[in-house]
């Protein structure tokens, strides 16, 4: 049976067009498998737009080895420190040819022009339609385009090696589960360190 190509993140952005109005100048994009804390990473991107223009995304840092799962940024400093200026994005790159390892992680304030570039791109990786690629074409047509760093935590909830962890953590936070999680889990660590002579 031939399967329908998925029509990727670019294709469900782009259908936010016909919700804003003429005096929405931008929009935000929460991907719901990335889970960052503490909670105001929105409201900080808000005030770089509000400040700089154009479109704004977090950014977080990972190893360079897993810059093949991301959308990774190259960018340059500006005068604020946990601001950078995008000057390219690029999906899923090798990490041999990743720009940086500062990596999109699921939070967008977007420019309305976006909707424009992404009518001009064309499928990318995966045979997706990618937001990177429109964000990419933004960029290079002069538009500003910021990330903030991330600070705290982040879970990637889209694969098990992230999964895990974050219910871990959130467990530990519990009220009804974490006490009796925190007592299981440093058996679990003191057993396995144990067995493995760490
Ligand atoms: C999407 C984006 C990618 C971004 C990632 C964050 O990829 O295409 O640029 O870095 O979300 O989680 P996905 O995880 O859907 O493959």
């Amino acid at each position: 049976v031939e399967q329908e190509k998925p029509l990727g993140l670019g294709h469900a952005v782009g259908l936010a067009e016909s919700v804003l109005t003429d005096e929405e100048e931008f929009f935000g994009v929460m991907l719901p498998d990335d889970i960052v804390l503490p909670n105001n990473a929105m409201e900080q991107m808000v005030a770089v737009r509000n400040k700089l223009g154009g479109s704004v995304l977090l950014a977080v840092e990972v190893p360079r080895e897993q810059t093949f799962n991301y959308g990774v940024f190259d960018i340059e400093a500006t005068e604020e420190d946990g601001v950078k200026k995008v000057v390219g994005m690029v999906e899923k790159p090798d990490p041999a040819d990743a720009p940086s390892n500062l990596v999109a992680t699921g939070r967008y304030v977007l420019d309305k022009k976006i909707f424009d570039a992404l009518r001009r791109i064309t499928p990318g990786k995966g045979g997706e339609l990618q937001l990177t690629d429109a964000i990419e074409l933004l960029i290079q047509e002069g538009e500003p385009v910021h990330v903030v760093v991330h600070e705290g935590t982040r879970h990637d909830l889209g694969n098990p090696g992230g999964y895990i962890p974050a219910n871990v953590d959130f467990g530990l936070r519990s009220e009804v589960y974490g006490p009796a999680l925190y007592t299981q889990l440093k058996k679990i660590i003191a057993n396995y360190e144990a067995e493995k002579g760490l």
